[in-house]
């Protein structure tokens, strides 16, 4: 049986939901009851969101702004319309994410680093650097940030792209500690292969990254992103309620199932 969560009356921040996981969790949220402020790239992919969404679940109030993590400024701005919107943001989900260049990393030059470091790292910082302070002064609030299966494992050709999943669960671990007696709980997902357009561009196509991921997958099978996002709706509910600093491994047993057979 799939579980139901009750999301209605709550405001719910979704960075980096156009598309793959954050879009299947945005659409999650709408279906749970939840009013949603969605910001991420592509003003095509936001507005398609919205007519999604209203198409569904006409009662929901949801907006898109097209916003880059990279730029602290626009982060910021981001915050301050939603809270000006909503009144009071319950949920924050940041995903925003990039794969970046897969290749060793003596072929890779700063601006690699750059890019994958200042989306999925950085821009996670500057999620909860606006989010933290608008929760602590409403009482509390559910902070979930995602980083990924790379983010507890190596992997040869994506020594950066791991680099900045690790550091996300380091940031998560520690914010966790520091808003723990203030009704704030901070978690992160591990995601192993969903079948998103970064991991089809990650691997250079759909068919490619189903050859390259699939013998390492014990269920057999590439997730799909709705499976995602029903974790998602989980740690940010009541009923993960004393579940905090965690980073919750989604991954079909892969990472159980020991070493992957990429060895560049
Ligand atoms: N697909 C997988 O196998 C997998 C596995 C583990 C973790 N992840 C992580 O999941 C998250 C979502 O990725 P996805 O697989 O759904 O891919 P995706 O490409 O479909 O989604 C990425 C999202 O991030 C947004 N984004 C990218 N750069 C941005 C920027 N500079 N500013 C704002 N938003 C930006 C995109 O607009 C999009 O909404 C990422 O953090 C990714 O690293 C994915």
């Amino acid at each position: 049986m799939r579980a139901k969560y009750d999301f209605s009356g709550r405001s719910v921040l979704v960075i980096g939901g156009t598309t793959g996981i954050g879009r299947a969790t945005a659409l999650a949220f709408a279906e749970a009851g939840a009013n949603l402020y969605v910001a991420g790239l592509g003003a095509a992919e936001g507005r398609s969101l919205i007519e999604e969404v209203g198409k569904r679940h006409p009662g929901i109030a949801i907006e898109f702004a097209e916003v880059d993590v990279r730029s602290e400024d626009a982060v910021r701005k981001f915050h301050e319309t939603a809270y000006e919107r909503f009144g009071r943001i319950d949920v924050a989900f940041n995903n925003a994410g990039v794969p970046g260049r897969t290749a060793p990393i003596h072929e890779l030059d700063q601006a690699d680093f750059d890019l994958i470091t200042e989306v999925n790292l950085r821009g996670i910082f500057f999620g909860m650097k606006y989010q933290i302070p608008h929760m602590l002064a409403n009482g509390g609030g559910a902070i979930v940030n995602t980083s990924s299966l790379f983010g507890v494992m190596g992997y040869a050709t994506t020594a950066v792209y791991c680099a900045s999943k690790w550091g996300v669960i380091g940031l998560t671990n520690s914010a966790a500690l520091e808003v723990a007696r203030s009704n704030i709980r901070i978690n992160a997902i591990a995601p192993g292969s969903t079948m998103t357009p970064l991991l089809t561009n990650m691997f250079g196509g759909e068919q490619s990254a189903r050859d390259t991921v699939l013998p390492s997958l014990p269920m057999g099978r590439i997730a799909d992103p709705s499976e995602i996002a029903r974790l998602v709706l989980f740690l940010a509910s009541d009923e993960a309620s004393f579940i905090t600093g965690q980073a919750v491994i989604i991954d079909g047993g892969g990472f159980v199932a020991g070493a992957d057979k990429t060895v560049a």
